[in-house]
């Protein structure tokens, strides 16, 4: 475990999708996954399960669900708009390319975290608004990116995608996922190819805050 602070930790954790296929120890997993379970929940009722996946035979099954999502995926990328600067556009192309390395190695990376919820535990208070519901995200996604800062904390790299919920039902066929569990997430973990994790690119306070009413600019104001 390196001793990266939080902040550090968490101003670092990128996406890494060039992974190695060396094995994990088993105190590494051990420790990642139980700081997934140190995440907040509704109520505390803890409604999800994650599935360690490393046998080959899935894993090859996996990589051909996924490659099918992400061809997909690209076939329906808009690209960025026409303003976007250079910047913007090479770091869009590294995207891309980092997507296309992981769709066709996913077999290879050493283990792959599938994240599980069970709606029936879940008091999702937005379930009934004539909008798309995203409470219910709030149980899960938390363990999820605990376990991304445990994994950068590791020096392990790993990646939150969710490609493979468009076609849970083979999923489910092929994990043994029973109903009402369905998927969340799929995060393959393992030792980055390159430098992994590193510096990340994120809109700043001053756009992404308002202060006391929506789009009232958030400056340094007096404290609070
Ligand atoms: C909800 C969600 C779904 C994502 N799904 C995928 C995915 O299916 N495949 C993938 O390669 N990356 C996926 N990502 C990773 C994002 O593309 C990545 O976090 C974002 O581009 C920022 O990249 P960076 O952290 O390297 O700056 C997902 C991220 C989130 C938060």
């Amino acid at each position: 475990m390196t001793d990266v602070g939080l902040y550090e930790a968490m101003r670092t954790l990128r996406a890494v999708r060039r992974l190695r296929p060396d094995p994990i120890p088993a105190d590494v997993l051990h420790r990642v996954l139980e700081a997934a379970t140190w995440a907040p929940t509704g109520g505390n009722v803890q409604p999800w399960r994650v599935i360690v996946v490393r046998e080959p035979a899935r894993k090859q099954a996996l990589q051909r669900l996924y490659a099918e999502q992400w061809q997909r995926y690209v076939a329906g990328h808009r690209g960025l708009p026409a303003a976007a600067d250079d910047a913007a556009r090479a770091r869009g192309e590294r995207m891309l390319r980092a997507g296309n390395h992981l769709a066709e190695h996913f077999a290879e990376v050493p283990i792959h975290l599938v994240f599980c919820f069970n709606p029936q535990l879940m008091a999702i208070t937005d379930a009934a608004l004539p909008r798309v519901s995203v409470v219910g995200g709030a149980s899960i996604y938390p363990a999820v990116q605990n376990l991304l800062l445990a994994c950068r904390a590791e020096g392990l790299g790993c990646v939150l995608t969710t490609l493979l919920c468009a076609c849970e039902d083979e999923v489910r066929a092929l994990l043994e996922i029973p109903q009402p569990w369905a998927t969340a997430a799929d995060v393959p973990i393992g030792y980055p190819k390159l430098r992994g994790h590193g510096p990340i690119s994120r809109r700043g306070v001053e756009k992404m805050a308002f202060a006391d009413g929506w789009g009232r600019p958030f400056g340094a104001g007096p404290a609070a």
